[in-house]
């Protein structure tokens, strides 16, 4: 199948695909470079990936969908995802979901692997720790 190539990110998708010889064993490497140069995994992308792959666009689509740290779309790159597991609860993250719901999208984890510097939060696929509504705004207007 022959998939016409008409989005802005197609060549960053094909370029991801080439870096990784095309071969379906290298998938999540895909998806890494291609959220760490666009933000998130576009939808769009899926067939081009899997006819680059030789694979079928449901076993991309299977692929990135069972990972949740793969965002596939620009609005969810910009999703604060914050932890609301034990350490991060004990230090504020419920009130601190509460206060940044009324002006962000807020995705909820439990555990990021960061408890020692909680409460914790990923933004883009950065971690952040000791954060606080000033200090997630600031990284969100940085666009970092
Ligand atoms: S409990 Fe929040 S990072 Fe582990």
């Amino acid at each position: 199948m022959v998939t016409l190539n008409i989005y802005p990110e197609m060549a960053m998708v094909k370029s991801a695909c080439q870096a990784c010889a095309n071969k379906p064993d290298m998938l999540l490497e895909i998806f890494h470079i291609i959220q760490a140069n666009l933000g998130y995994v576009p939808v769009k992308a899926y067939q081009q990936i899997a006819d680059a792959l030789n694979i079928s666009r449901a076993d991309v689509f299977g692929v990135v969908t069972f990972y949740h740290d793969f965002n596939n779309s620009k609005q969810a790159a910009n999703t604060i995802t914050l932890c609301q597991s034990e350490a991060c609860q004990s230090m504020g993250s419920a009130k601190l979901k509460t206060q940044l719901e009324k002006s962000y999208t807020v995705k909820t984890v439990y555990c990021l692997g960061n408890c020692a510097l909680a409460p914790s939060a990923s933004i883009g696929g950065k971690t952040y720790g000791r954060v606080d509504k000033q200090r997630l705004e600031a990284i969100m207007e940085a666009g970092l």
